[in-house]
Formats: C-alpha cells, sequence, structure tokens
C-alpha cells in the first residue's frame, strides 16, 4: 500500500503540473482526491493491515492528501495568475496611439456665399423668400412682361418641361410669387437654384442667382444705386472696380448691369473676362408698370427696384476661382479650399 500510495502522489504531482486551465486542474484533483477517486480506491486495502501498521499508513495517506491539495491550490494560483496576465496584455490599449482623423464636411463655397449676401441685405431690413424650380410659364415670363412672342425670350435659352411648364431660367418669377401674396411695402430676397442652355467658362447649365427687390412709395434708381453699391463695397472691399451699364430687361425700365473689375487679371484682360478686364454679376432695374400691372400694385402710389445676381460669378470673384464649373463638379482637393 504504501508503495501504491508513493506511485500515486508521483502521478498526481505530473498531472497538476502538466495541467494547463483551471478545468484539467479541476480534473486531475477528482481524479485523484474524489470519492470515487484513486485515494479512496487505495484505502479499501487499510482493513487488510494489521493494527500497528494501519495508523502508519493512515499517515502517510492524509500526508500524500495534503501534498496533493496544496499543489493544486499552488497550481490554481498561478494559472489564474496566468490567465489574469494573458487578458490584461490581449485587451491592453496604447493610449499614446494618436487617434483616427474623421473627415469633417464643410460649407460648400455657393453656401457660403449665399449666406454671406443675405446676411448683409438682412441688415438692410431684407427678408428671404423661395419659389419651385420648376416654374409656370406665367411667373417665369408672362407676368414679368415676357410675352409669347416678345424677342426677348431668346435672351435666356430655356429648357421646357411643356408649353406651359418652364425649368426657371432665374429668380425673377419670386418677385411675382411674393407681389401676388402681400402687399407693398416689400423688402425679400430670394435665392435659388437656376436653369440655361448655357456652358462655357463662365457659364453653366444650372447655376444659382439671388433675386432682390424692394417696393415702396418714392423710390428711386438713386436707392437701387446706393443699396447695390453699399453691398458691393461690404462683400468685396473697398477697392474693387465696380460699374453700372445701361442694358435692358423686359421687366425693368430704366436698366443696367453691373460689372465687377476682374479679380483674375486686376482688369488687365484674360480669358475669364473675354479680355474685357470686367465681369458682369448682375442685372437690376426700375420694376416696370406693366409688372405692377400683374401683380395688382398700384403703380401711380409705388414704385420699386429688382435686381438678380450670379452667385457663382460672385463667388469666382470673392475667391479668384478662374472657371465656374469647378463649383459643379465636387472635387474634394477644390472644395477643401474653403
Ligand atoms: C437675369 O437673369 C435677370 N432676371 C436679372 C434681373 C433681375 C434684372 C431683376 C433686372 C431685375 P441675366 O440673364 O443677365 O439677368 O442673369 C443675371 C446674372 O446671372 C448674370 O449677371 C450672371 O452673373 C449670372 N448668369 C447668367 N447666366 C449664367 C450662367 N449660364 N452661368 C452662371 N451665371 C450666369
Ligand atoms: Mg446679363
Amino acid at each position: 500500500m504504501r508503495d501504491n500510495l508513493e506511485i500515486m502522489l508521483q502521478s498526481a504531482c505530473s498531472a497538476l503540473t502538466s495541467a494547463e486551465t483551471e478545468a484539467q486542474l479541476r480534473e486531475v484533483r477528482v481524479q485523484f482526491l474524489g470519492k470515487k477517486g484513486e485515494l479512496t480506491a487505495i484505502m479499501k486495502g487499510m482493513r487488510d493491515l494489521s493494527a500497528e501498521e494501519r495508523p502508519l499508513v493512515g499517515d502517510l495517506a492524509n500526508r500524500v492528501k495534503d501534498t496533493v491539495e496544496s499543489l493544486f491550490e499552488e497550481r490554481l494560483a498561478l494559472l489564474v495568475q496566468a490567465d489574469i496576465a494573458r487578458r490584461l496584455e490581449l485587451e491592453r490599449i496604447d493610449v499614446t496611439l494618436p487617434g483616427r482623423a474623421t473627415n469633417s464636411g464643410s460649407f460648400h463655397p455657393i453656401s457660403i456665399v449665399t449666406d454671406e449676401i443675405v446676411k448683409i441685405f438682412s441688415g438692410m431690413g431684407f427678408g428671404v423668400a423661395e419659389g419651385p424650380e420648376v416654374e409656370k410659364d406665367f411667373y417665369n415670363f408672362e407676368a414679368l412682361n415676357v410675352g409669347k412672342d416678345h424677342p426677348a425670350r431668346d435672351m435666356q435659352d430655356t429648357f421646357y418641361i411643356s408649353d406651359d411648364v418652364v425649368l426657371r431660367t432665374h429668380t425673377s418669377p419670386v418677385q411675382i410669387r411674393t407681389m401676388m401674396e402681400q402687399p407693398p411695402p416689400v423688402r425679400v430676397l430670394a435665392p435659388g437654384t437656376v436653369y440655361r442652355r448655357d456652358s462655357d467658362l463662365t457659364h453653366s447649365p444650372m447655376f444659382h442667382q439671388i433675386e432682390g427687390f424692394l417696393v415702396d412709395e418714392r423710390v428711386t434708381f438713386g436707392d437701387l444705386k446706393g443699396v447695390l453699391t453699399r453691398f458691393l463695397r461690404e462683400f468685396f472691399g473697398d477697392d474693387l472696380g465696380v460699374r453700372f451699364r445701361p442694358s435692358f430687361f423686359p421687366f425693368t425700365e430704366p436698366s443696367a448691369e453691373v460689372d465687377i473689375q476682374c479679380v483674375i487679371c486686376s482688369g488687365q484682360g484674360c480669358r475669364v473676362c473675354k479680355q474685357t478686364g470686367w465681369l458682369e454679376i448682375l442685372g437690376c432695374g426700375m420694376i416696370d408698370p406693366e409688372v405692377f400691372k400683374a401683380v395688382n400694385y398700384d403703380s401711380e402710389k409705388y414704385s420699386g427696384f429688382a435686381f438678380g445676381m450670379g452667385l457663382e460669378r460672385m463667388a469666382m470673384l470673392k475667391y479668384g476661382v478662374n472657371d465656374l464649373r469647378l463649383f459643379f463638379e465636387s472635387d474634394l482637393r477644390f472644395l477643401r479650399q474653403f
């Protein structure tokens, strides 16, 4: 029996030492010390021993049991420790690593310019209105004194949806919609997208305009010049050349167009300004009595001015961009610069 106990102790020791997980370790313990384990099996031989031998063997059995037990505890502590260390290593976070950069969006230059223009005119008491991009011929042309056979229809190459429906060619129809809805005085700014069959360095088939109009008693061309000059100085700064040039629009009389000195060539002449040194940014004039008639305003009592400017042109001049089409290509290398 002594020999059996010694052999068991040795195999228990080596089994405990080679157990790699807590579960394996517990299995080994059951295998040797459990109720149906090897120690129990060996102890069954006790009854065949003599009275002198019995306590001695019993003593040895207890020591074997204690040794296995304490080796088990030792090994368990070691495995638990190793497990913690392994998990710490696995879940380690290096707080000194640089963070991952996220792409942050930014406003499109046309939005930036729109916001700035709206802000300047808000300071002069203008509110904001909007209208549909798919527009009735009536609002886009007819009420603006451009009849079906009017030669001015050729000034703007129009996308027709049907005989009576067009993609609006300018923001001027918002003048009509607003004035039909509210009586004078009005002071309104109308930004929006417009469409024409046009495409080159300074023309795009889809572009943006801001319409502005003011109607009240005793409004003069002097007010128009004053408001626009004040706005342009605030938007571009004081040193940029500005000129008013007589022009024609069916819905204003008299009419003018405003040119800004070309910032690309400082007025020397280049391909953007077609060698003229100037870029046209807006059309304007005193609202024609025919328009007032269409919206039921009393043209004896009221007068007003209106203007419509091209936002891409404004952005080109403000940021020195030499091709208007860049605004529509969604090239991030371009857009990130704003
Ligand atoms: C008009 O559209 C008139 N509705 C402006 C107006 C409003 C006059 C109120 C009087 C009273 P015009 O077609 O000139 O006018 O266009 C106005 C501005 O839009 C131009 O000065 C130019 O800056 C811009 N523009 C015109 N066509 C294009 C285009 N294809 N691409 C980019 N900008 C354009
Ligand atoms: Mg024009």
